[in-house]
């Protein structure tokens, strides 16, 4: 029998974590699906469970009873698609019947950027499931931002004069909370979630210079350059070093330097820009 009880996976990380605190502070039971119980959370009116997504027999016993689950999509691979797959087939078997799923702006079989079709199969996969569902097609994380910048002050891809309209985790946070406690009026439903400040990178690495005191500054490589630069500080296969370097090939081709309407008409003001993310990073070290 299922309860009001909500399922939240991705709670040992920065989105799942935020989810879970916001639903627990409006008084919602929830039960954490995690893979390392220690590292879970410590957050009031929640049962731990242990589950990685592609362990079926463990994911469906641990949504036993659940109706709403919120599944923040797993960290890249090049079988993320498959693990993602697993865990939406035991949230069918163990009868849960709404799923709210973190996809990616621009999810399509052939987006540039090459992890956002990982998302789009996810939301086919999901569709064809009999789950009922919502799709939050999230922009690029501004938290990010900072970590893109090397230990030189450049921050380098190929993403031209291209812009980004990214968002805040707590907005993302925000809305899929608000989501989750009323999931009926939000079912079959996609929102596109961007920010509201298109930057290119040259501005990106002047907003980053005022909030740190140091300066950045971009270049914009060749894509040769890029994968050249990746492959030999990194070492990393084919697979992932393309979904780096895509990540800039993409803003370079306009997909991701609109401003969609989704994200404040969800949220009931502006979403929040680069200056006001780093403002609160910096508040919290
Ligand atoms: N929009 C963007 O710019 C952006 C940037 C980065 C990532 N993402 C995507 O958005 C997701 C959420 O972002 P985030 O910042 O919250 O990521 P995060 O801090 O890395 O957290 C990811 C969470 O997913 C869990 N997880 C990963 N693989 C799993 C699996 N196979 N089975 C069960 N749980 C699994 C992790 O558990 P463990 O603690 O056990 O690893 C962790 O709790 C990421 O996982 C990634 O897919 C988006």
């Amino acid at each position: 029998m299922s309860d009001n009880t909500i399922a939240v996976t991705g709670s040992t990380g920065r989105l799942g974590g935020l989810v879970a605190r916001s639903l627990s502070t409006s008084g919602h039971p929830l039960r954490l699906l995690v893979r390392n119980p220690n590292r879970a959370p410590s957050i009031d009116n929640t049962t731990l469970v242990p589950a990685d997504y592609s362990d079926f027999d463990a994911a469906a016993q641990a949504l036993d009873g659940i109706d709403v689950v919120f599944m923040v999509s797993a960290h890249e691979s090049q079988d993320r698609v498959d693990v993602h797959r697993r865990f939406i087939d035991a949230a069918c078997a163990a009868g849960v019947s709404h799923i709210v799923y973190t996809s990616f702006l621009g999810a399509a079989p052939d987006a540039v950027f090459t992890l956002a079709r990982d998302h789009w199969a996810t939301e086919q996969h999901i569709a064809s499931s009999g789950l009922t569902h919502t799709f939050l097609r999230n922009s690029f994380y501004l938290d990010l931002l900072p970590h893109m910048v090397g230990t030189d002050g450049v921050i380098r891809g190929p993403a031209g004069a291209g812009r980004l309209a990214g968002i805040a985790v707590s907005d993302i946070a925000e809305i899929a909370s608000s989501i989750l406690e009323e999931p009926t009026h939000h079912r079959g439903t996609t929102y596109e979630l961007t920010g509201s400040e298109p930057l290119d990178f040259d501005q990106i690495a002047s907003t980053l210079s005022r909030s740190s005191g140091h300066s950045s500054t971009f270049h914009n490589e060749t894509i040769d350059e890029a994968w050249e630069s990746r492959r030999s500080a990194f070492g990393a296969p084919d697979w992932q070093i393309d979904a780096w370097v895509s990540t800039y090939t993409a803003i370079a081709s306009g997909a991701y330097g609109w401003v969609s309407p989704d994200t404040a008409k969800l949220l009931g003001r502006e979403p929040m820009t680069l200056a006001d993310v780093l403002g609160r990073l910096d508040g919290q070290q």
